[in-house]
């Protein structure tokens, strides 16, 4: 009877344990799961058709012409380069955009309550209409920034 009773309490010991292990490893997979399939999204996404062509476009863009002074995260050089993150140039008036992107700008401007005295380069000789199109879209889409789409035509009016 004893051993018995012995017996009955190692077994529901046992099982106690397995059930909570399998609880565990259950809580453990599901939240790989999760990973997984939230990897999985984002990969398909990037990988879809539904991906506008001017964010890979205008990053190229970005990347060839305005990183080495803005920089690769947007955040530019203190006193010499303003950031291109959160811009109220960016994500202002499309007109006036464009302009400093086809003239440059030069003279002193406050960007972010920080006072820049430089001269960025004009890019009108550089840039197609279609480049600066994506270009502006893309950094309205990225670094904090928002505003209207941009259309190659809207670039060529303002030449
Ligand atoms: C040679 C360095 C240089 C390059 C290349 C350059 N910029 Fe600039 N950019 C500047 C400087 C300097 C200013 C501030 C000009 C001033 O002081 O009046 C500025 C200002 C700006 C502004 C307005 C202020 C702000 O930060 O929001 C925007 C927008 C901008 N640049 C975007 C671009 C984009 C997009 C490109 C790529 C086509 C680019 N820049 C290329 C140096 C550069």
């Amino acid at each position: 009877m004893k051993i018995s009773k012995i017996i009955i309490f190692s077994m529901l010991a046992v099982l106690i344990a397995s059930c909570n292990n399998t609880g565990n490893s259950n809580k453990d997979k599901t939240e790989e799961e999760k990973k997984e399939t939230a990897v999985a999204e984002s990969l398909q996404q990037s990988a879809s058709t539904d991906e506008p062509d001017f964010m890979e476009a205008g990053k190229k863009v970005y990347n060839r012409v305005c990183l080495v002074c803005h920089q690769e995260d947007g955040s530019g050089v203190p006193n010499m380069y303003p950031p291109v993150i959160e811009s109220d140039y960016i994500s202002g008036n499309t007109d006036s955009l464009i302009y400093i992107i086809l003239e440059g700008m030069k003279g002193p401007v406050v960007v972010k309550g920080v006072e820049y005295n430089s001269i960025m380069p004009p890019q009108k000789g550089v840039l197609d209409d279609h480049e600066v199109a994506d270009l502006l879209n893309y950094l309205r889409n990225s670094f904090g920034n928002s505003g209207e789409f941009v259309k190659p035509e809207d670039v060529a009016e303002m030449r």
